[in-house]
């Protein structure tokens, strides 16, 4: 566990920890304020945030930035992803991969402390709010582990496949918004 951010970043960046450090061109470590409240958790990096060393910057997150309207991703949330280096050809990350690169993103929870935790599509679903998540069903229900609301919406490149969701993701933000409002005296929106 590392106290302060920049030597957990330091330190994230030289992992080696998973056989996907040998073909990764950059470890995508998180992109966002440090004091945010609210984390947004993906699954793993793609080719365009292999490349650029940042979550979300292809056309998911082109789309996921328009959900976000207000909330910008450098000013007053924080996101990561399950896993920090690209699984090749963008399958899913293997159970031990995910394992292997959990205790970067503890730690990056544990030095955030969010009050809402969003995971975006359905494996940071069943590693963070339940392994048998149903994302068709559940999405957009807000579940409460300790102090944290978590809730999942539909990944952004499901989206992007299959457009006939989108309403029902863009919903899910504006239920995050609710969530935000209604805890007004713990979180700011402008820090
Ligand atoms: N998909 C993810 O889950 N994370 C990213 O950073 C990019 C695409």
């Amino acid at each position: 566990m590392f106290e302060n951010w920049e030597e957990l970043k330091e330190n994230c960046l030289n992992c080696r920890k998973c056989s996907l450090c040998e073909a990764r061109s950059n470890v995508v470590f998180g992109v966002g304020n440090p004091c945010a409240k609210v984390m947004f958790i993906g699954e793993g990096p793609g080719r365009n945030e292999d490349l650029q060393g940042e979550p979300f910057v292809g056309a998911g997150g082109q789309l996921l930035d328009k959900y976000l309207v207000d909330l910008d991703r450098r000013t007053n949330i924080y996101i990561a992803n399950i896993v920090k280096c690209r699984p090749p050809q963008n399958r899913d990350p293997l159970q031990e991969e995910q394992e292997a690169c959990m205790d970067w993103l503890r730690n990056q929870t544990a030095l955030l402390r969010p009050k809402i935790i969003v995971c975006l599509g359905r494996i940071a679903a069943m590693r963070i709010i339940k392994p048998d998540f149903k994302i068709t069903r559940e999405h957009g229900q807000f579940f409460k582990k300790g102090n944290i609301y978590m809730m999942a919406t539909l990944h952004p490149a499901a989206l992007l496949r299959n457009p006939a969701q989108k309403p029902a993701a863009f919903d899910d933000f504006l239920k995050l918004r609710d969530k935000i409002d209604e805890l007004q005296a713990d979180i700011s929106k402008t820090y």
